[in-house]
C-alpha cells in the first residue's frame, strides 16, 4: 500500500533539469526513479512539462511537474496497492484527463509509474526485471551501440543522427559489450589518425566531420575489422531521425545542404542497405510521411524502426500495422508516460510480428529501468548509446549484472532477433 510520494528536480546528462520521484509503501519499501529527455523529440510524443520560467534553467525547470507529483498525483495514489501497476497508471492517466498528459506532465507521471514498480518489486524482494517479466524473463538484448553521432546530437556536419554497431554474433551479452568497446576505441584511434575530432556527442559516440554517410560507414567497418571482427558478427544500424529534416513535404539535410523528396531519400537508404552490412534503419523517413513509410517498407528488406513515427503510442502503431509502415518499433518510456502503456505497445508490436527495441533518450540519468524492462519484455534489442559515459554504461552495466544473476539461465538474443525479418 502506497503511503507517500515525493517528487524532486534533478539533472540529466546534458545538465538540464528532470523529474525524480520516490514512492514509499506502508511496509517500508521505497522505490525511486528519474525520467530521461529527448532532443530530437517527436511531435506526437506525450507532453514533457517544463516551467517556461526564463529566470531558471533557461525555462527548462520542472518545478511544476514536481509540484504536480506532490499535490495532485500523491492524493490520488496514496492508499492504493502498489502491486496493481495497471490501476496505479490508469489512476494517473485519469487524473490528468488529456490524451498527451499535458496537465500533470508525462515526466511527472512516468517518474511515479517507474518508482511505483520499483517500490512494489522491493516489497516483494525481487529485482525489477523479475517483477515485471515473471519467472521466465531471461533474454538479454543485443546492444545497439551508437558510436558515431550526428544530427541534433552533435555539432559536426553529419546529418544522420546515429551510426550504431550491433554485435549480434557474440555468444553472450557481456562479450557483445566487450566487442562494442573494442570497436569504439579502435574507431577513436582511426579518427585520430585521419586528423578528425574525437570529441563526443550527447550519446557518447564520436562526432567527427566526415564528408558523407558512406565515409562514416566505411570508417566504422574499418574499425570493426581492425578490432578483429567481421561484419557477419557485428552489423550496423542507423537512426536517420529524418523527421528533423522534413519541411513542407521535402527533406532538407541542413548540415550538408542537400534536398531530397521522399523517393530520392528512399533510393539513398536502399543503396546504403544494399552496399553495406546494415541490419536496421530507424526513422528513415519523417513521422508525417505515412505513404513514404509504406513504400520504404516494401522496398528495403531490413529492420525498419519507427521512433518518431510511432512514439510508443498504440494508436499510431495500429495505423502503421494496418498500412504496412515499418516492421519494428522503438520503445521509449517517456514518449508515452506510463509502464502500462509501454508494455501495451510492446505487446501490440509482438502480435503483429513487429520487433521492438527498448531505448534510452539523448538526455539520460543514472536510472537503469530500461535495462530491466528489456529483459522483462524479452524484446531482444536495446539501444543505450555508446559503450562509454556513465549515463550510457549504467544501462549496459545493469544488464551485465542481470546476466550474472541469471547464470546458466541467461539467454543472449543474438542472431535470432534479426532472423525473423
Ligand atoms: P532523442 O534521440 O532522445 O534526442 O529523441 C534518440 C532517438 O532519436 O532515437
Ligand atoms: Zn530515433
Amino acid at each position: 500500500e502506497i503511503s507517500s510520494i515525493y517528487g524532486r528536480e534533478v539533472l540529466d546528462s546534458r545538465g538540464n533539469p528532470t523529474v525524480e520521484a520516490e514512492v514509499k509503501l506502508v511496509c517500508g519499501a521505497v522505490g525511486k526513479a528519474s525520467v530521461p529527455s529527448g532532443a530530437s523529440t517527436g511531435i506526437f510524443e506525450a507532453h514533457e512539462l517544463r516551467d517556461g520560467d526564463e529566470t531558471r534553467f533557461e525555462g527548462k525547470g520542472v518545478l511544476n511537474a514536481v509540484r504536480n507529483i506532490d499535490e495532485k498525483i500523491s492524493p490520488v495514489l496514496i492508499g492504493m496497492d502498489a502491486s496493481k501497476q495497471v490501476l496505479v497508471d490508469h489512476a494517473m492517466i485519469e487524473a490528468d484527463g488529456t490524451k498527451n498528459k499535458e496537465v500533470l506532465g508525462a515526466n511527472a507521471i512516468l517518474a511515479v509509474s517507474l518508482a511505483n514498480a520499483r517500490a512494489a518489486a522491493t516489497a516483494m524482494q525481487v529485482p525489477l526485471y523479475r517483477y515485471l517479466g515473471g519467472a521466465m524473463a531471461r533474454v538479454l538484448p543485443v546492444p545497439m551501440m551508437n558510436i558515431l553521432n550526428g544530427g541534433k546530437h552533435a555539432s559536426n556536419i553529419v546529418d544522420i543522427q546515429e551510426f550504431m554497431i550491433v554485435p549480434f554474433g557474440a555468444p553472450s551479452f557481456h562479450e557483445a559489450l566487450r566487442w562494442g568497446v573494442e570497436v569504439y576505441h579502435t574507431l577513436g584511434k582511426l579518427l585520430k589518425k585521419q586528423g578528425l575530432s574525437t570529441a563526443v556527442g550527447d550519446e557518447g559516440g564520436f562526432a567527427p566531420d566526415l564528408e558523407s554517410d558512406e565515409a562514416a560507414i566505411h570508417t566504422i567497418i574499418e574499425a570493426i575489422e581492425t578490432a578483429g571482427y567481421t561484419t557477419d558478427e557485428i552489423g550496423i544500424a542507423l537512426d536517420a531521425a529524418a523527421s528533423e529534416w522534413y519541411t513542407d513535404g521535402e527533406y532538407i539535410l541542413s548540415k550538408r545542404k542537400q534536398r531530397m523528396d521522399t523517393g530520392a531519400l528512399i533510393d539513398h537508404l536502399k543503396k546504403l542497405a544494399d552496399e553495406f552490412p546494415i541490419l536496421s534503419i530507424e526513422d528513415g523517413l519523417a513521422d508525417r510521411d505515412w505513404t513514404g513509410w509504406t513504400r520504404l517498407t516494401q522496398e528495403v528488406p531490413i529492420q525498419l524502426v519507427g521512433d518518431d513515427l510511432f512514439v510508443t503510442n498504440t494508436q499510431r502503431l495500429e495505423k502503421g500495422i494496418k498500412e504496412h509502415a515499418a516492421n519494428s518499433i522503438l520503445i521509449k518510456v517517456n514518449q508515452i508516460g506510463t509502464l502500462t502503456e509501454t508494455f501495451e505497445a510492446i505487446e501490440m508490436a509482438r502480435s503483429a510480428g513487429y520487433t521492438a527495441i527498448i531505448s534510452h533518450r539523448s538526455g539520460e540519468t543514472e536510472d537503469t529501468s530500461i535495462a530491466d524492462i528489456a529483459v522483462a519484455a524479452g524484446t531482444g534489442q536495446l539501444k543505450a548509446g555508446a559503450p562509454a559515459r556513465t549515463d550510457r554504461t549504467a544501462k549496459y552495466n545493469r544488464l551485465m549484472r542481470i546476466e550474472e544473476a541469471l547464470g546458466d539461465a541467461a539467454m543472449y538474443a543474438g542472431r535470432e532477433t534479426f532472423k525473423r525479418l
